[in-house]
């Protein structure tokens, strides 16, 4: 409950005509402004509003009330969303009375938006002339009028601003349809325009059915290029890697059938879907994030891969495959013929095949194995070796110990390697990005503020995405203990694992995936590379000796024996050394150049 007199004071602080005029073009006719009404179709406008009275009135329709009513007819609100709404716009606190706190949506006006566009693409894909062209692709890709319905797709028309006009003309807002990227701006367009055009348009909704985004298929006859896909941009409503497309309508089925198909396209997960393969669902224009595994493992835990089998389609199976089983869930992969996807595959061959098709599924270390197998891969022991290296990090990735052992079990017979040599192996690189406590003592010498060092540890890594040559450079004079931060030091292996990787390992921590997205985002500047370079390495070894210095410190305390008392302060003097003549260098280096060390855009751990 707000109380009243709150209540009040947010009515006479509100400003009615601005608060409509967001919404309605109002025009000032005397003391008084009026519009076409916004609740029913007219050509002469008969809505009025009374900012003296604090009311509006529609001489047509009847529909009358104060701000507080208009927004809840317009917005959908209940009142107390309506008064909160309202006191936003006033500048007003409202402070609830205890309890009964309605689950207010700050993103509701973004939703209001995805909904119009649903239903306005929907229309247009039916409307007899506009959408006739994008019908007649739609089947002649065996999606018929039924199936289209089913799956709510619509059609973006192939005109510049046709959504635009629909959607200012119901008074959306248009500076957050630029930010769902259904409108784009460009410097040379003054007006907004529509960010899908001539195009089929694929709902992407959250598991509980809202609509987030959307994916555009271009028509191959549409007359713009562009990419064959058009992905909404991340919005306040839509985090790509958080969401999987199809899961909203796929979960029960994925409940029912105890898995869950994973396929790369739109395409695949609806004629898959249409073809009575409804447990189907499809990462969003990404790699498979651990997120996603994490709501899928929400309603099975098996899933079966159904991507290309090029090498790429491969490359992204496996990559899949690792990230589902650190969520627990157990990955199988289903293997097409050359060329063919699940769209195509089920069109061709139907219902009946591709059920068998998915029966030969195979364990996705099974898989992994039969290709390294037909790659010769274990015909030397050189090769074994390499081997072993590729198959480390699934074994690693598997969170279930049973799991484990048979994965490790086949590996051994595959490979001559005992389990327990294996599972060394597996223990020696450590499972990455997972923070390993580590004592935070103020280290002995010049203090180091540790926000520097963690700036270090990143403005190296933001040079090594910039090139191979710079991780071949940097494996040369740094080594991944000497990294302080746990996630930068998952990310420098990351690179020295595949220094051309250009998106985190699956099996990489969430933190570790972010920040290292973070870094490609946003490397050094091309200008200073070797300067940043190398003081970046003087201070990230710097850091590292001073770790080790405290740790012989603590263990100098800690030593019952004068002789070895002796021996490690020695080792510590020497590093005192070494730690002097780094500073030395660094620091004439740093004078040389001002270090740019206060990025304000820096965050301080
Ligand atoms: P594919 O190129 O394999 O296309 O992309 P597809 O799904 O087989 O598409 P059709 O059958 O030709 O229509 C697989 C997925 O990658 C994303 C989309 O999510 C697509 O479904 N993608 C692809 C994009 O986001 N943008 C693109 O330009 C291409
Ligand atoms: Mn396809």
């Amino acid at each position: 409950m707000i109380p009243e007199h709150v209540i009040d004071e947010v009515r006479d602080r509100a400003d009615i005509v601005e608060i409509i005029g967001e919404v309605v073009s109002l025009k000032k006719a005397g003391r008084e402004f009026k519009a076409n009404c916004p609740f029913h179709d007219e050509k002469t406008p008969s809505f009025y509003v009374v900012p003296q009275k604090g009311f509006y009135k529609c001489f047509g329709c009847g529909k009358a009330g104060s701000v507080f009513d208009f927004v809840m007819e317009r917005q959908g609100m209940d009142f107390v969303e309506a008064v909160k709404y309202v006191a936003g716009r006033a500048g007003v606190e409202v402070e609830e009375v205890r309890g009964r706190k309605p689950e207010e949506d700050p993103n509701r006006p973004y939703y209001e938006i995805t909904n119009f566009a649903q239903s306005w693409f929907r229309e247009q894909l039916l409307d007899d002339a506009v959408g006739r062209e994008a019908r007649e692709y739609l089947e002649g890709r065996g999606i018929d009028a039924a199936i289209a319905e089913r799956f709510e797709l619509g059609y973006a028309p192939d005109e510049w601003r046709a959504f635009r006009d629909a959607a200012v003309k119901h008074g959306f807002d248009e500076a957050l349809m630029l930010e769902l990227g259904l409108l784009k701006q460009s410097e040379r367009s003054k007006e907004p325009y529509d960010g899908f055009r001539g195009r089929v348009m694929f709902p992407i909704k959250s598991v509980s059915g809202k609509v987030l985004a959307f994916g555009g298929r271009i028509l191959e006859t549409a007359s713009g290029d562009g990419p064959k896909y058009i992905n909404s941009p991340e919005s306040p409503i839509y985090e790509k890697g958080r969401n999987l497309y199809g899961l909203s309508r796929g979960k029960n089925p994925i409940r029912r059938e105890g898995e869950a198909l994973v396929v790369e396209g739109y395409m695949d997960a609806v004629s898959l879907a249409a073809a009575g393969f409804e447990n189907v669902v499809a990462p969003l224009g990404t790699a498979l994030t651990p997120e996603q595994a994490r709501l899928l493992k929400r309603y099975t835990d098996r899933a079966l891969l159904l991507y290309d089998s090029d090498p790429a389609g491969l490359k992204a199976t496996f990559k899949a495959g690792d990230v589902m089983l650190e969520a627990e869930v157990h990955p199988s992969v289903v293997t097409f013929p050359d060329g063919e996807d699940p769209d195509t595959y089920v069109r061709a061959h139907g219902s009946e095949s591709t059920r068998a098709l998915l029966k030969d599924s195979i364990d996705v270390m099974e898989r992994k194995l039969q290709i390294l197998e037909e790659k010769n891969y274990f015909s030397s022991i050189d090769r074994t070796r390499l081997a072993i290296d590729r198959l480390l990090p699934t074994l690693r990735a598997v969170r279930d110990h049973t799991l484990r052992d048979i994965y490790v079990g086949q590996v051994s017979e595959k490979t001559g390697v005992q389990p327990a040599t294996l599972m060394e192996d597996m223990k020696k690189a450590p499972r990455p990005g997972v923070p390993k406590p580590r004592s935070r003592d103020v280290p002995s010498g010049p203090p180091q503020p540790r926000s520097l060092r963690g700036g270090a540890e990143r403005h190296l890594l933001k040079v090594m995405v910039r090139g191979v040559e710079w991780v071949e450079r940097a494996a040369e004079v740094i080594s991944s203990e000497d990294f302080d931060d746990p996630y930068h030091r998952a990310i420098f292996e990351a690179l020295l694992d595949d220094p051309e990787t250009r998106t985190p390992p699956p099996s990489m921590d969430p933190v570790a995936s972010q920040r290292f997205h973070e870094i490609l985002v946003d490397p050094a500047e091309l200008a200073h590379g070797s300067e940043i370079f190398s003081k970046a390495v003087t201070r990230i070894r710097v850091a590292a000796l001073h770790r080790r210095a405290q740790d012989l410190q603590t263990r100098i305390e800690k030593s019952g024996s004068d002789e070895e008392k002796l021996e490690l302060m020695t080792k510590k003097s020497r590093l005192a050394a070494e730690i002097r003549e780094l500073d030395e260098n660094y620091w004439v280096a740093a004078t040389r150049r001002r270090p740019n060390d206060r990025n304000p855009n820096e965050t301080t751990r």
